[in-house]
């Protein structure tokens, strides 16, 4: 199971890079302005730290001006993935991008037929937006399981990009899902490493050898 980091903060990336749990990136215009720098220059400070998929998404709404934004966008990096949203016309510039060999990611998904569809477009990657659909009260993991078994039916090589993580369980469930990749903020990586026994386990370990000095 692939980790991507779903941040634009520099500093967050570089903390996960340390542990190995950056296969790739997923950044969004509302990410990249929570930065408030410019962000042509978190994006190539992001492109400079990070081998794995760095995913960038195009702002245009029309095939057209997404088409000219996401070649723009595929000059920076070899590693770069054009976010496309789920809408005709991005099905229309995920289709031109795709015969000319740039890989897109289609974001905003919230109900399987939608990546049924993306993939048939010709999607590299597809993003469920799970917490999203929880916030009202629609089970995202089980848009996810519904897209792993259409791409299974039909062998379709669509990758899913379990998207809009936002604890500990979505993980869990994504993992036993066998979903291709987790996209996950560094606050909910923090979560995963945790447990209070963990803790009291760690701190007995160290009491206990301390009393051998005393
Ligand atoms: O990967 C998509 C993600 O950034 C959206 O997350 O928490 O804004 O729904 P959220």
């Amino acid at each position: 199971m692939k980790f991507f980091l779903d941040t634009a903060n520099v500093e967050e990336i570089k903390k996960a890079l340390e542990m190995g749990l950056v296969d790739g990136v997923t950044t969004n215009p509302t990410l990249l302005a929570k930065e408030k720098r410019d962000p042509n220059l978190t994006i190539k400070e992001i492109l400079s730290l990070v081998r794995g998929p760095v995913n960038l998404e195009v702002l245009a709404i029309d095939a057209k001006g997404m088409i000219a934004e996401a070649k723009q966008l595929a000059t920076l990096g070899e590693q770069v993935v054009v976010k496309i949203p789920m809408t005709e016309e991005g099905m229309k510039a995920v289709r031109a991008l795709h015969e000319e060999g740039i890989r897109t990611n289609v974001t905003l998904i919230f109900q399987a037929v939608q990546a049924l569809i993306a993939a048939k477009a010709g999607a590299d990657y597809v993003s469920p937006f799970v917490g999203r659909l929880d916030d009202i009260s629609t089970v995202g993991m089980e848009v996810v399981s519904d897209i792993a078994t259409i791409y299974s039916n039909y062998g379709f090589e669509t990758e899913i990009i379990v998207a809009s993580v936002r604890n500990p369980l979505h993980v869990l469930e994504a993992a036993t899902m066998g979903a291709d990749i987790a996209t996950i903020p560094y606050a909910v990586i923090k979560q995963l490493m945790k447990h209070p026994l963990t803790d009291i386990g760690l701190e007995r370990f160290l009491k206990d050898y301390e009393s051998l000095k005393k």
